[in-house]
């Protein structure tokens, strides 16, 4: 989705930060970029495609700017005091340089840059054209540069223009705004996430975090309806009618490192990697191995009679897995696709609980559930991995799954992490005889990730299993998830067709589509009745020809069944799912790879997808 860059106070390569920002919030998803520096004149240079190609442009207006002496319309005055930079997933028109932001007003004096969607801009625009404005795109962000100038023209001072002109919005925003001739940027947000960085001299606006984090680590969340003024070394919230607010500054754990490749050649690769240290993270603190038992603070005193878990994606299968396990533990619990929830049955007692399982903490579809939960009167938890989420901030609870930065728009790292902390929800609300041997599986998941990632046979089984024709991937019981996620992951990099399904419904329909050409992973673990089942499948699609993997602990006969095995070490049945998925993961990277496809963002996908 659409990701927002700004900054004030870095008085002489403001350009870079800007196109390093950019650069930061690349994950996101985009398909163009712009950039806009106000220093006396305003600037603005645009481009459709890769942040690259707006570099370039920048560079030519630049070599241009220098013979001539003189900042080019179209780029040019890199040394401005405060600019702005946005990366661009369309919504209302196609990926062209007009349709890029920043936008400007009629005399090119006002940019500004817009996340999120104007419901009423078809209304203002023709009211706008009525009175003379000229537009030059198709998008809807466009009407604010020029409601900005009409307020500016009647003599307002910026600030006023600009609080008049988000005045007449609706819809969901996230704003920024420079001029010509003035050294602060004004923002403004609803519905769209926004971050101020405060640095010693500078002061940085995001989307996102990983986009100023190189500078500073300290931020302070804006809310819905306020309104940030920022200038060389300083800062102000306000709410709407211009009120001073009283914001504190947090400082964010993560660190550039974390959100760099660090040698890998994908952040894909780099995050399945990652997995070990981010699953003791996740339990750090929060698990009593002696005892059996966990406690985690923010989960103090909860003890729900139902629960309900509202998700999207990767996230969504996270939330399958943890409403099987409270389910096991006796505590009604189900899983919704969060776009679905309005339509899903209202928690009848008093004392149900909602989780919204987002790794981003700003998913649209998911915050609309946990609205939804709230005007029901339930009681919400986010699981979540980003402190200060919309999220965070509007449900009662937070258990956060401390999974560090995820750059790659595929989840790995994430849906582990999330993985465990289901497991440290389920063992919270319920006593489990068995709570030790859980615990002591999940001290152990890390180490056993770990050896798992070292002798992985996922490569080859990626090169031999490369030009399958279609994917599918099954499990029964905590291993359906897995299942779907596997056929998510590879989906979703490769562009391959692949579907995940619980093994038993193989033969109610997709058994029709299975040939020598078609793969199918089994995720077999244990020797119980479900395992024994799952062998079986595995012989119906063997006796069709279609090769088969199976992911397996070894427990049960299934590698005998299978064409390639890939193993994953013996562990509790709860925690077998994960490092199965792991194995998963790999198989999705290596094909991907090898078809030289865009594994950290793949096409049309976006990080964070903040529009319902
Ligand atoms: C898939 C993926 C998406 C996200 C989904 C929800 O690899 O990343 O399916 O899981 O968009 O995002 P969050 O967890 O941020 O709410």
């Amino acid at each position: 989705m659409c990701g927002i860059i700004g900054c004030a106070g870095r008085t002489d390569d403001t350009l870079d930060v800007l196109l390093s920002g950019l650069e930061g919030l690349e994950y996101r998803g985009y398909d163009s970029a712009g950039v806009a520096l106000a220093n006396g004149s305003l600037d603005v240079c645009k481009r459709e495609g890769e942040i690259e190609r707006l570099q370039r442009a920048v560079d030519d207006s630049l070599d241009g700017a220098d013979e001539s002496d003189a900042g080019g319309s179209d780029g040019g005055g890199h040394r401005g005091p405060v600019g702005i930079g946005h990366t661009r997933w369309s919504t209302h028109g196609p990926p062209t340089d007009a349709n890029a932001h920043p936008h400007t007003d009629c005399t090119g004096d006002v940019a500004v840059v817009h996340n999120g969607i104007v419901e009423n801009y078809e209304e203002l625009k023709t009211e706008l054209q009525a009175r003379g404005h000229e537009f030059e795109s198709d998008t809807d962000s466009e009407v604010v540069p020029h409601l900005v100038e009409e307020r500016l023209a009647d003599g307002a001072s910026f600030e006023d223009a600009f609080r008049a002109a988000v005045g007449r919005l609706e819809g969901s925003y996230a704003l920024a705004a420079v001029t010509a001739d003035t050294e602060a940027m004004l923002a403004a947000r609803s519905d769209s996430p926004l971050v101020v960085g405060v640095g010693d001299d500078a002061a940085y606006l995001a989307s996102d975090v990983p986009a100023f984090l190189e500078y500073t680590d300290r931020v302070v969340y804006l809310e819905d309806g306020e309104f940030a003024r920022l200038e060389s070394g300083s800062w102000t919230v306000t709410d709407a009618e211009g009120r001073p607010l009283d914001k504190s500054v947090s400082r964010v754990e993560w660190d550039a490192e974390e959100t760099a490749k660090s040698g890998y050649d994908h952040y894909m690769l780099k995050e399945i990697h990652e997995q070990p240290r981010a699953l003791r993270k996740a339990l750090r603190g929060r698990v009593d191995e002696l005892a059996g038992s966990v406690e985690v603070a923010s989960l103090a005193g909860l003890s729900p009679s139902s629960v309900q878990f509202v998700a999207c994606g990767t996230s969504y299968h996270a939330a399958l897995y943890g409403a099987q396990l409270l389910r096991e533990e006796g505590i009604p619990a189900q899983a919704f696709l969060a776009s679905e929830y309005a339509t899903a049955p209202a928690p009848v007692d008093d004392d149900a609980l909602v989780v919204g399982v987002t790794q981003s903490g700003e998913t649209a579809d998911t915050l609309s559930a946990l609205r939804e939960a709230h005007r029901r009167g339930v009681e919400t938890l986010a699981m979540t991995n980003v402190v200060g989420s919309t999220a965070t901030r509007e449900c009662d609870r937070t258990l956060l799954i401390r999974a560090g930065p995820e750059i790659g728009v595929a989840a790995t790292k994430t849906f582990s992490s999330q993985a465990v902390a289901c497991n440290l929800l389920a063992s919270t609300l319920t006593d489990r005889e068995d709570a030790r041997e859980v615990v002591g599986a999940l001290r152990d998941l890390p180490g056993q990730v770990q050896e798992l990632l070292d002798d992985s046979r996922a490569g080859q089984v990626a090169d031999r299993f490369l030009d399958g024709a279609g994917y599918f991937f099954v499990g029964r019981g905590h291993h359906h998830p897995v299942a779907l996620e596997g056929a998510l992951k590879l989906k979703e990099i490769t562009y391959k067709h692949a579907e995940g399904f619980p093994a038993g419904e193989l033969k109610h329909g997709p058994l029709a589509l299975v040939t020598d050409e078609t793969p199918v992973f089994a995720l077999v673990t244990g020797d119980r009745e479900q395992a024994t089942k799952t062998v079986g499948n595995v012989k119906e699609v063997e006796a069709r020809g279609a090769p088969v993997v199976a992911v397996t602990d070894g427990v049960s006969d299934a590698g005998r069944y299978a064409d390639e095995v890939l193993e994953i070490p013996e562990t509790h049945p709860r925690v077998a799912p994960v490092l199965a998925n792991v194995q998963l993961q790999l198989v999705a990277y290596h094909v991907a790879d090898k078809l030289g496809r865009s594994i950290d963002k793949p096409r049309n996908l976006a990080k964070s997808v903040t529009v319902e």
